[in-house]
């Protein structure tokens, strides 16, 4: 793009510093030490790519350097999930029923306030890091350690008690520039069984009815409207019930897992890396389509919990319409049991002309290159 790029880490191996004009070694928690960067390096944007860690800290740089994408007060509420589903309460944006608490006793007797099954969940965290189903089966002694795995998860040390959702979950690309919310795709979704909802798999374009992507993407631009969300880009969260779409949660920033770095891309032909780079400086947005849309899947391997001892079939990955793969892990590796996105073995991302081929063919792929564990 033409760029001059300064990236910062706090691990001096960290793989993306070679990629910028100048590499910084920093902690990018630490308002103060990136304020004073900033400004010795005078920047004229910043932008925290598919992570959270460092929100509040892009936030206040914007705040006292007067740069364009969202404010520190923003970042805090994009951040926490109980301030975010206060955000969308006030608003009128569509949530299930919530409760946060510190206490153990309190998070059971709110449980018990809940009609039917609920969620667990750290109110900050990621990738569904501490997430538990819970049904009214469960005892006291087996609410217990899933309330406090949550909350060890959680780094502000509270957890969401919610009503659960049920049904199919989405996540919808979007670019917010100068409030003009622009909704650039809509992700469906596959998540393991309960109780850890961990993501195996994203696709586009949704293959769902019209109606019932039209009520997500309904759900996801009152959730940024909610949020005051302004030049970044966003990654919505929602799941329908009964045909009425429900928010999960909302990242003022691109999404994880591939889906707004590479997917969005390769299925809509617009490049939304470069979109939010692009209104984090305040520079028109260009969202001509430079390439065919088409159908994109990833899907992710989880073989069975133990060492690995053998990896088969991997030259099955460099067959056509394969656009990356990769294994995670290699003999004598530990694979552990999936409860979050951090156990999973290995991705594999195929294009085709319609996103059912190419779930299909992703779907072979996991199938047949075997990680073979004992
Ligand atoms: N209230 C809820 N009802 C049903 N499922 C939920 C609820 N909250 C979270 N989940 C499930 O757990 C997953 C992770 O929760 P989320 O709030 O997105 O946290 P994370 O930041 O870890 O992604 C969601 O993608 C969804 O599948
Ligand atoms: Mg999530």
């Amino acid at each position: 793009m033409g760029y001059y790029v300064l990236a910062a880490d706090g691990n001096p191996l960290a793989v993306g510093l070679k990629y910028a004009d100048k590499p910084i070694v920093a902690n990018i928690t630490s308002e103060e030490e990136m304020l004073k960067i900033a400004r010795e390096e005078m920047i004229d944007g910043v932008i925290h790519p598919c992570s959270e860690v460092a929100m509040n800290v892009m936030g206040r740089i914007n705040d006292e350097l007067g740069l364009h994408g969202i404010s520190r007060n923003t970042a805090l509420k994009a951040t926490n999930k109980h301030s975010m589903r206060k955000a969308f309460e006030a608003y009128g944006a569509p949530s299930p029923k919530f409760y946060c608490t510190a206490n153990v006793d309190e998070g059971w007797r709110l449980f018990q306030s809940i009609e039917g099954k609920a969620i667990l969940k750290p109110s900050r965290n990621s990738g569904s890091r501490g997430v538990s189903e819970i049904d009214k089966s469960l005892s006291y002694d087996g609410f217990k350690p899933l309330f406090k795995r949550a909350k060890e998860e959680s780094r502000d040390d509270s957890v969401m008690v919610e009503e659960f959702v049920e049904g199919p979950e989405f996540s919808v690309e979007i670019i917010v520039w100068n409030k003009e919310i622009i909704i650039l795709q809509v992700t469906d979704k596959k998540t393991s069984e309960a109780p850890f909802f961990v993501e195996l798999g994203h696709s586009q374009p949704s293959l769902f009815p019209k109606e019932i992507v039209e009520a997500v993407k309904s759900a996801a631009v009152k959730g940024v409207e909610a949020l005051g969300l302004k030049d970044c880009a966003a990654h919505a969260e929602v799941k329908v019930q009964n045909g009425k779409a429900y928010l999960m949660e909302i990242g003022a920033r691109l999404g994880g897992d591939f889906i707004s770095t590479e997917l969005t891309h390769l299925s809509t032909g617009i490049d939304m890396v470069a979109a939010a780079i692009n209104v984090s400086l305040g520079v028109k947005l260009d969202l001509k389509q430079k390439a065919e849309p088409q159908g994109v899947a990833i899907r992710y391997f989880t073989p069975k919990p133990g060492i690995v001892k053998a990896i088969n079939n991997t030259e099955l990955l460099n067959g056509p319409g394969i656009y990356d793969a990769e294994i995670y892990v290699k003999p004598g590796d530990e694979v552990r049991e999936v409860k979050s996105s951090l156990d999973r073995s290995g991705h594999v991302i195929v294009t085709a002309p319609s996103a059912q081929e190419a779930i299909d063919k992703a779907e072979e792929l996991v199938e047949k290159v075997k990680i073979i564990t004992a």
